[in-house]
């Protein structure tokens, strides 16, 4: 199984702040650092570092050399990224005192994903691959159309949440991918066997992986349902934990099955957020074999 990336590349800038700055608040900062980053990026190289077969599309500004390489030094492959005239995507990312963060994204290149580029990559994956998705480029609906046309499953993680997303066809989803504010804008509701239940009736055909954060992960598959705890770790930056969780918990679903799976992406996620950044925090699959031996 080959696994597509369609996703984006940004430039992280990390400013570490007390609290994350409220409206009308001005607010020092006491160290800003640039990271690798982006979700598309981030979940390429949690996928390659949990021993999956990577391959990432997408689209970097002129100096994104940086990001390529970033993947390239990961075991991703980074033949299907076009170099363009746009700026590079790039997020600004409060971290506070007790490893918080909020987060503003601007698209840049993310957002010169063209057809011609669509369909040249598509044709080199089938249906025994699969395509992750999250919602930082543009032309996703167009993806999931020409993918589903072509019998590939798709993995969408729809962060950031926009209105146009309801507007996706989603019934062409295979796995959601969601946190409680993402499952709240899918599904109208708040407590897990009620997200559950209304996912089931509009997507049938579908299967969801839960991040609650500190309240653990959940996953509706097959119409079963999993759970499993956080592991407590000192949370340094959470920047990047959900995107470790989704590439551990995907690259060994099919070796481990479900519960491991859970159970592995719960510690790749626990080593992330003890680690300062986002792509650079990311652990090895040895390290969260280890991570759970010692538990
Ligand atoms: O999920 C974390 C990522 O979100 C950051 O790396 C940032 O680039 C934003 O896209």
């Amino acid at each position: 199984m080959k696994c597509l990336n369609f996703g984006s590349l940004n430039i992280d800038m990390v400013y570490s702040v007390d609290h994350c700055v409220n409206e009308g608040e001005t607010e020092a900062v006491s160290k800003l650092e640039y990271f690798p980053g982006g979700k598309g990026l981030n979940q390429s190289i949690a996928l390659a570092k949990a021993g999956a077969e990577v391959y990432h599309a997408g689209s970097v500004g002129k100096d994104g050399g940086i990001l390529i390489n970033e993947l390239k030094n990961n075991g991703v492959d980074t033949s299907f990224i076009n170099t363009t005239d746009c700026p590079n995507g790039h997020a600004v990312i409060q971290v506070d005192k007790n490893g918080q963060n909020s987060i503003l994204v601007f698209g840049g290149a993310n957002h010169r994903i063209t057809s011609e580029q669509i369909d040249r990559v598509l044709c080199e994956f089938s249906d025994s691959d699969i395509l992750f998705l999250q919602n930082e480029i543009n032309a996703v609906d167009e993806i999931i159309d020409k993918a589903y046309e072509r019998n590939i499953k798709t993995v969408f993680n729809p962060s950031p949440f926009t209105e146009k997303i309801m507007n996706y066809p989603l019934d062409k989803i295979s796995w959601f991918v969601v946190n409680e504010t993402e499952a709240f804008r899918l599904t109208g509701e708040t407590q897990t066997d009620k997200i559950f239940g209304v996912f089931k009736e509009r997507y049938p055909n579908s299967d969801m992986l839960l991040t609650l954060g500190e309240n653990g992960a959940y996953c509706l598959y097959k119409g079963q349902k999993y759970f499993h705890p956080i592991y407590n770790t000192s949370v340094v930056d959470t920047t990047a934990a959900g995107d470790t969780f989704l590439g551990f918990f995907f690259a060994n679903i099919q070796s481990r099955g479900v519960s491991e799976a859970l159970k592995t992406a719960s510690a790749a996620a626990a080593i992330a957020v003890s680690r300062n950044g986002a792509s650079v925090s990311i652990p090895t699959a040895g390290e969260a074999d280890k991570f759970i031996r010692n538990k």
